[in-house]
């Protein structure tokens, strides 16, 4: 199935201009991630599930005070500058979105976390940091964007050695059809999309050994689109002073057309790996 490259321009001008970022925004609270459920919470409060989804992913890092972590794809900040605060290290992210840096910014300054967490405008594909920079690091919900094999040797490069690697992703289910594969790139810019089957051996040819990979696909995708109905309903006047009624109704025709072919194609998973 095809793979496609995104410059990372247009992801950043995607982030910063398009709706679906907005409604993600908001219904997350700065979390532009997917929610984790569990048991019978189906159709709460997004935000709630986006947060445990950074918790468990706070708790596949390994880095201790003082050391310094890389936040390839950081978003808003948000997961970044819980880490920060959880383990005392020092953090660099990068985004390749303008209007998100900004608040990523303002929210290390709220903070008070300056000299400790750092965000910039940056390529994962060209990171601006020396060789062996960093004592961990994760691709959180980003490396999709960015091409799996390119963004985990530029990675490896700027990790120290035996650093460990979280990454959440959203990987391939057998029944993707090369439609869905299509819709996927035009819709939110994936460029690669890689099975769970196919983890271990990528991260083996980029120089990682690979740790552990855990499926949470169940408690993920479905779940959390069952949210964003309820949170299109609840938030619809602030939808439609954003972007009129003709953009509220496009709003809610991309979140059920996106549904129909995520829960078919893509799965959840949280994986773990170790710089050699
Ligand atoms: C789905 S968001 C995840 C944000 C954040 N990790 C979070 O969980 O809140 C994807 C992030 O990856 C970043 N990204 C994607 N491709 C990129 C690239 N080539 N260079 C830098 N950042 C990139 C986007 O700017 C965005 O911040």
């Amino acid at each position: 199935m095809e793979n496609f490259t995104e410059k990372h321009e247009n992801v950043g001008n995607f982030y910063s201009t398009q709706l679906l970022p907005r409604f993600w925004e908001l219904t997350n609270e700065n979390q532009i991630h997917i929610g984790y459920w569990e048991g019978v919470q189906i159709g709460g409060d997004a935000s709630v599930g986006a947060k445990k989804l950074t918790d468990l992913m706070l708790g596949k890092v390994e880095i201790r005070a003082g050391e310094k972590f890389i936040d390839i794809g950081c978003g808003y900040g948000v997961p970044g500058v819980l880490l920060a605060k959880m383990k005392n290290c020092e953090i660099d992210g990068i985004t390749a979105s303008d209007y998100q840096l900004d608040l990523a910014k303002k929210l290390v300054e709220k903070e008070n976390l300056q000299g400790k967490v750092r965000f910039q405008l940056a390529d994962a594909l060209a990171l601006p940091y020396a060789n062996e920079s960093f004592d961990g690091g994760w691709f959180f919900e980003s490396i999709f964007h960015m091409g799996h094999t390119e963004a985990l040797k530029e990675a490896h490069r700027v990790l120290k050695s035996g650093a460990t690697l979280a990454i959440s992703d959203f990987p391939k289910l057998s029944g993707m059809t090369t439609e869905d594969r299509q819709y996927l790139k035009e819709i939110s810019l994936f460029t690669t999309i890689v099975s769970m089957d196919e983890y271990p051996k990528l991260l083996e040819s980029c120089g990682f050994e690979f740790i552990d990979i855990l499926d949470i696909g169940k408690n993920v995708v479905a779940p959390s689109w069952a949210c964003y109905h309820v949170a299109l309903e609840n938030n619809k006047q602030i939808f439609l002073d954003m972007a009129g009624e003709d953009g509220y109704k496009f709003l809610k025709k991309t979140i059920v057309e996106f549904e129909n072919v995520i829960v078919r194609a893509l799965g959840y998973c949280v994986v773990r790996a170790r710089k050699k």
